[in-house]
């Protein structure tokens, strides 16, 4: 496993849709390997593929003291609820913002194995979940504040 180059906003492969995983082949279980590594050693909760440079409709999301999971070609069926959270990106780094975000999720994908897999998330997880599925569709958290000084720097002791 090798931890990949995250890109960075404005790379323009950040704006682009990904397109549909059509089979789950040796070259996606690497790229997912390579996903997880790249989270872990970034210390992030979330990865879309083409935060690595790969527009596939591939994200893995791991939440403190869980394992990562894996989700492939993710669709949100339904959202409930909203509430403020604070929202950060590795591909915007060292910043956040408070945003708003459904207060659950349900989705439905395919696992690393091709199972048609569906969930229902709350918290961190839904957020992450909202969050991924916005980068395989080309959208940024910060393309929900109404202006640039809602984006506040990160605390380098935090
Ligand atoms: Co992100």
């Amino acid at each position: 496993m090798a931890a990949l180059k995250i890109r960075v906003n404005p790379d323009p492969v950040l704006r682009g849709k990904a397109k549909r995983v059509t089979s789950i082949d040796r070259s996606v279980q690497r790229l997912i390997d390579n996903m997880i590594e790249t989270l872990q050693t970034a210390s992030g909760v979330g990865l879309a593929a083409n935060q690595v440079g790969i527009p596939l409709r591939i994200i893995v999301i791991q939440v403190p003291d869980e394992d990562a999971l894996v989700f492939i070609n993710p669709e949100i069926v339904e959202k409930k609820g909203e509430r403020l959270v604070m929202e950060g990106c590795l591909s915007i780094p060292g910043y956040h913002a408070e945003i708003k975000r459904a207060e659950s999720v349900k989705i439905k994908a395919k696992n690393r194995e091709g199972k048609l897999i569906r969930k229902k998330a709350q918290d961190l997880l839904s957020q992450a979940l909202e969050h991924e599925i916005d980068h395989l569709n080309g959208v940024l958290y910060i393309d929900y504040l109404d202006s640039e000084d809602q984006l506040l720097k990160v605390d380098p002791e935090k």
